[in-house]
């Protein structure tokens, strides 16, 4: 087969790691593929800017969104990030010129994901998004492929890398929320605006994928209950080791008998549970199906766990796996309900 073209618009945290892995693996990947894979194109805001990879070669764009739409791309991979501008312009335009997309941008998707599905399934092409549900961990492919025989009645876990790890070394080491934000930063695990991370809403975002995914909902990313970290103090996280509990930023979504409850907020979790000594930038996804109920544990953010999920699904697409986005057809996907609030 002739090589799968890529072209990757982002070639920051995320879209360098990217480059660079599939230089590396280059040979393999074609190897267990079939297929090479080639990165044709890229797009960013800086030409000049280092990024710790190489680009010689390639055909550079100022415009992603014409990147988007060039005809010698096969797979576009969107990692810009924001659910508006010109991520979302990108990936209308990438879908409608035919290329199918992979992206890590949960916002974009739990924003507008049922719409670009809708429009990737009428174009016959696909939108690929491991990356954007925690991190390195596989838990898209899970949901839509590996379970499809249970009926699943709860997905939950620790969404959000930056969360955990300001808990995490707040708690350990005493270090102010400030510091450990900021170190987060610094390692590349926080989202370009961290209000989203610390604020809880992007796990509310990952939360309403797992959702689409679990129960062929589509839910409303505002209507979700959010909490996030911001008011946890040294004082909180010293007073639930001394009751016995860790407080972790938990997304749940469950199966009720008529609708699906999804809520986010810090929970004070019993110390001996498995959960509970999750720390760092390291997630956790616990699904609960009929047959099958088991939790997934990996890093959640940062350059090379994230770039692992992106590979993946660009091997499958040269291996020439598909399938519809959410695992349901569009069309199928139903409204969630609003969450009853509850506080534990
Ligand atoms: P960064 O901020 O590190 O990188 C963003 C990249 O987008 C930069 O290269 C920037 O260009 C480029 N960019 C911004 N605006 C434009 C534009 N208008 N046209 C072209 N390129 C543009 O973000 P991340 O790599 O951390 O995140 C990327 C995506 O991946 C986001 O959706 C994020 O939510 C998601 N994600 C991130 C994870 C992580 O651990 N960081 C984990 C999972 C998902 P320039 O470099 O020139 O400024
Ligand atoms: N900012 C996100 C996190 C990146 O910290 O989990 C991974 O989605």
């Amino acid at each position: 087969a002739p090589p799968l073209k890529i072209g990757i618009a982002g070639l920051g945290t995320v879209g360098a790691g990217v480059v660079r892995m599939l230089a590396r693996r280059k040979d393999e990947i074609a190897a267990r593929t079939g297929r090479a894979v080639e990165v044709v194109a890229v797009s960013a805001r800086d030409p000049s800017r280092n990024r710790d990879c190489d680009l010689s070669g390639l055909r550079w764009f100022d415009d992603a969104v014409a990147l988007a739409g060039d005809p010698e791309i096969d797979v576009f991979v969107e990692l810009i990030g924001g659910h508006e501008g010109v991520a979302k312009a990108a990936v209308e335009v990438a879908i409608a010129a035919g290329h199918t997309v992979v992206t890590a941008n949960k916002a974009l998707l739990a924003h507008h994901g049922v719409t670009l599905a809708s429009a990737a399934e009428a174009k016959g092409v696909g939108i690929r998004f491991e990356a954007a549900v925690a991190g390195g961990i596989p838990v898209i492919k899970t949901l839509r492929e590996a379970l499809l025989g249970n009926r699943i009645a709860r997905v939950s876990g620790i969404l959000n890398g930056t969360c955990n790890y300001i808990l995490t070394r707040m708690r350990d080491e005493g270090l102010s929320f400030e510091s450990c934000l900021d170190q987060a930063q610094k390692l590349g695990y926080a989202e370009a605006d961290p209000t989203f991370d610390v604020d809880g809403f992007d796990t509310a975002h990952k939360l309403s994928l797992l959702a689409a995914l679990a129960f062929g909902v589509q839910p409303d990313p505002d209507a979700i209950h959010v909490e996030g970290i911001r008011s946890i103090t040294l004082a909180d996280l010293e007073a639930a080791d001394e009751l016995g509990y860790r407080i972790k930023l938990l997304g749940v979504a469950a199966r009720t008998e008529s609708t699906v409850e999804l809520r986010v907020h810090p929970t004070m979790v019993p110390k001996h549970w498995p959960i509970a000594q999750v720390s760092g930038v390291t997630n956790a996804v616990a699904i609960d199906g009929d047959a099958v109920a088991l939790t997934l544990v990996g890093p959640g953010a940062g350059s090379d766990a994230t770039a692992s999920a992106v590979v993946g699904d660009i091997c499958d697409l040269a291996s020439g796996s598909s399938g519809t986005p959410f695992g349901w057809r569009a069309e199928t996907l139903r409204p969630a309900g609003k969450a009853a609030i509850q506080r534990h």
